[in-house]
């Protein structure tokens, strides 16, 4: 069956379509990034107009590119949540016409199960129960999937997300808007030991994370040498950064394998490209006899072919939206 998948849930419009779930035939994103740069960050407001404007042609163009037209369509599967609201309604409501139109079956996907299934993607082999790690933007927790449908969350960040640790650090350093794929280039040539920076310790659930501390302690040290007139070293600090976020996303990931007896690992989300964490995350697993699976760099980030590939699943196991559909800001896995 063929499936046309819609992400509008931040900054980037984009459709795909897939058959039978991995199998994606086409997978197109418009990104808003140079734009959205000027302002430093994702001004909500201009993200919705964008995904208005580009909506139709990136669908337009998933249709092309996948050698299909609308009446080829089984199923629209669309990211509803989390996301910013005004952003995601736009890809809900042009689902909602286009499933009602064609009177074909919509399928709504919770945006970090999309980011999850972009494994699937790429590593056929990859079936649940095992173990997930999702790091982006506005989450970070560890996550066991259950089932393609079915996720038990098992721990999370108190606070900040790791992306938006490392998109604030990477602000105060002088980083252009997004961040985290500047610190990763820059850590290339830093050294990780010139800095030492806090690991924080989280009281109560043994798999939660903290980055807060960590965002406050690098603001701090850039802050208190721009005061002095020193230059702090860029690279130094982007690679003391990366291989503390890394640390601390692979010992909350790997603490809670080894508890829970899971020998399965998967990574997802924005900060799953990040080469610091791939490669710590490789070393750990190989160490303890783990096997591990990684989206390719191209599925990392957000995409139309993960919300393709997850709404199969979910098509399967009978979800369905019909014209009430709505869009939320927040909505944890857990309540699908
Ligand atoms: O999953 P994603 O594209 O969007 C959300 O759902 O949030 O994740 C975006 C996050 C941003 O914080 C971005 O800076 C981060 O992923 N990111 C990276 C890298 N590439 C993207 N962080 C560190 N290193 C990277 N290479
Ligand atoms: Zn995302």
């Amino acid at each position: 069956m063929f499936i046309l998948g819609i992400e509008s849930s931040c900054d980037e419009t984009a459709a795909s379509v897939s058959e039978n779930g991995t199998k994606i035939l086409s997978n197109v994103i418009a990104t808003q990034i140079e734009e959205q740069r000027k302002y430093g960050g994702v001004v909500p407001e201009i993200a919705s107009r964008r995904h208005c404007e580009n909506i139709s042609q990136v669908v337009k163009k998933a249709l092309d590119d996948a050698g299909k037209t609308l009446a080829d369509i089984d199923a629209v599967a669309v990211t509803y949540a989390p996301g910013l609201i005004g952003a995601l309604l736009v890809g809900v409501n042009y689902a909602k016409g286009l499933s009602m139109a064609l009177d074909k079956p919509l399928v709504p996907v919770h945006h970090i199960s999309g980011h999850i299934a972009a494994n699937y993607i790429a590593h056929e082999e990859l079936k649940p129960p095992y173990l997930c790690l999702v790091a982006s933007g506005g989450h970070s927790l560890i996550a066991v999937v259950e089932d393609y449908t079915r996720f038990r969350i098992i721990g999370r960040t108190r606070d900040d997300a790791a992306g938006e640790c490392f998109d604030k650090c990477a602000r105060a350093m002088g980083f252009p808007y997004p961040g985290g794929v500047q610190v990763d280039k820059a850590a290339q040539s830093g050294d990780s030991s010139a800095f030492v920076l806090p690991r924080p310790k989280v009281n109560g659930s043994e798999f939660d994370m903290s980055f807060s501390g960590l965002k406050t302690a690098v603001i701090n040290l850039i802050h208190n040498s721009e005061q002095k007139g020193i230059s702090l070293n860029k690279n130094d600090m982007s690679a003391s950064l990366q291989s503390a976020i890394s640390e601390i996303l692979c010992e909350k990931t790997m603490l809670a394998a080894e508890k829970l007896g899971y020998k399965t690992i998967a990574l997802a989300g924005g900060v799953s490209a990040n080469s610091g964490v791939r490669s710590i995350f490789e070393t750990e697993c190989k160490k303890r006899g783990m096997k591990l699976y990684m989206p390719p760099l191209s599925l990392c980030g957000d995409n139309g072919a993960m919300i393709a590939c997850q709404g199969y699943y979910n098509f399967n196991a009978g979800i369905r939206g019909d014209e009430s559909l709505n869009a939320a800001a927040t909505m944890s896995l857990e309540d699908i």
